[in-house]
Order: structure tokens, then sequence, then C-alpha cells
């Protein structure tokens, strides 16, 4: 089947999650839900948001555009990257660095008539998800790079302990690894007034005992909020790839990510990547 010939409903499985129609009563039970998962758990998950036919095809035209996608592969600190802060000790949680490396397909890359851009463009989601988020304008990025894109883990990528910079992350997992690249977090493990590093030393030490493991399976939704919940995906083992699709959206239109951090991905681009 050709993928401009599919509607939205081929896609999205708007039998679970009406999304197109706000005066159904599960998009208000799915609002309560989501407000309540987020403000208290930092998580809401959409299982099974896609069509699970559909799945696998996603997967597969995102996986084939993974030569020409950009890498990233340098260890990295929770906090500012890469900076070392000299006044504190080596092993404090602003200090230690964490391996990081994935592929990352980019807007640009992903065909026009894909129909993960077919979600993404979908007018109903992006309003559904700013009222879940509280917001009075919501838009989805302009971004040529990053308004769309999908992370690809193959063996031994993981993407190590961290914030997010936004409040809040969109994603849809495509495809799941054989075992690995598990997503862990500790939600508001840190507060706008504090950063609560005891608590992050402890769960760096023992993130088997100290950080949530949300089930995810291929065709889910999950909306994350990062900026507070400190937050990692566990090396994948094994051939089959992690594959998750990214939505970026501002609460100001016509945004787009910072050069110095758009010149990182190009340098990370092969050089047929264009
Ligand atoms: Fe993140």
């Amino acid at each position: 089947m050709a993928a401009e010939s599919l509607s939205i409903e081929q896609i999205v499985d708007l039998d679970r999650y009406p999304i197109d129609r706000p005066d159904h009563p599960r998009y208000r039970e799915l609002l309560a839900r989501g407000g309540d998962a987020l403000g208290q758990g930092a998580l809401f998950a959409l299982p099974r948001f896609l069509r699970a036919e559909i799945v696998p095809q996603m997967a597969a035209e995102l996986d084939a555009l993974r030569q020409r996608s950009t890498r990233y592969d340098r260890p990295r600190n929770a906090y500012t990257l890469v900076e070392t802060d000299n006044d504190l000790a080596p092993d404090h949680p602003r200090n230690l660095m964490h391996s990081c490396s994935y592929n990352q397909v980019l807007n640009f890359q992903i065909p026009n008539d894909s129909p993960l851009r077919r979600v993404y463009y979908w007018q109903p989601l992006t309003e559904f998800l700013r009222i879940l988020c509280g917001y009075d304008s919501f838009y989805r990025s302009d971004c040529p790079h990053l308004a769309l894109s999908a992370k690809i883990a193959g063996p031994g990528d993981t993407d190590g302990w961290h914030y997010d910079s936004n409040d809040v992350v969109f994603s849809l997992l495509l495809q799941a690894p054989e075992a690995g690249g598990q997503f862990e977090y500790a939600p508001y493990i840190r507060s706008e007034s504090d950063e609560n590093y005891a608590e992050v030393s402890r769960l760096y030490r023992n993130p088997q005992r100290y950080a949530e493991r949300p089930p995810m399976s291929p065709g889910d939704l999950t909306v994350f909020k990062g900026d507070l919940s400190m937050h990692r995906v566990t090396p994948v083992e094994g051939e089959r790839r992690r594959i998750v699709a990214l939505f970026c959206y501002d609460r100001e239109p016509g945004t787009s990510f910072d050069q110095w951090y758009i010149d990182e991905l190009e340098q990370g681009l092969p050089l047929n990547g264009r």
C-alpha cells in the first residue's frame, strides 16, 4: 500500500484514542488521566497508539535512512554536556560522564509522504497535546533538522543519564531491541530550587533499585516531562535496533533549534547525508 494512500485512521488507533473527537467521553477521560500521570509520575503512556499493522512499515522506513543519518558518539554529563566543574569532586553527579551514542534521522531526511509525518502534521494530535500540557498555545516546530526526527540505537548504543532542556518530549516507539534499550527514569528527582544531588548519586549507583522502568512496546506514544526527571536508555543488546520517533513542539510559532546544535548534528552526517 502506498504511504500517501493511508488515512490517519489507518495509522492511529482512533477507536482506542478518539483524538479527533473532543466531545467523546474517552477524550476527556484521556486528558484527565494524562494530566494526573504527568503531574504525579512525569510520564503518560498511550499504549498501542499506532495500529499494529503499520508499525513495522514505519520502523523499516526509518531504518532504511540510517546510513544517511547523523551519528552522535561521545560521553557527556547530565547537566552541561561536557564541561567539568573543577570546584566539585570528579565523582560529583555534575562531573560524572556517561556514554552516549545513537544515530538520528533528521526532519529533512524523512519523506514528505511518510506515515510518520502524517501523524506529526495531524492537527487534532497537536491540539490534544496542547490541552494535555495545559498550554495556551502550542505549535509544531519549524526546525528543518529536528521538528520531526528519529533516534536509532544499534548494538551497544545508549543514551546516558541526562535532563532534557525542553520541558516535555513526545515519542513514538517503533521498534524494540531484543534486550536492553530500556528507558529508565527518576520522576521529579530535582525541583526548580533543589538539584537533590544525594538522590542523583544514589540513582547512578543503583538504578535497578531507584529508577522506574515503564513498559514500552512498538506503537506506544509516550509523553514525558524530562526537565526535572533524570533519565537514560540502557545499552541495546542484540542486532535489532531500537527506533523511536520524536515530535517537537513549542509554545511559540516558527521555532528552530540553536545553530550550534545544528552544526553538531551536521558534523555527524556522512558525506551523503544530504
Ligand atoms: Fe531526554
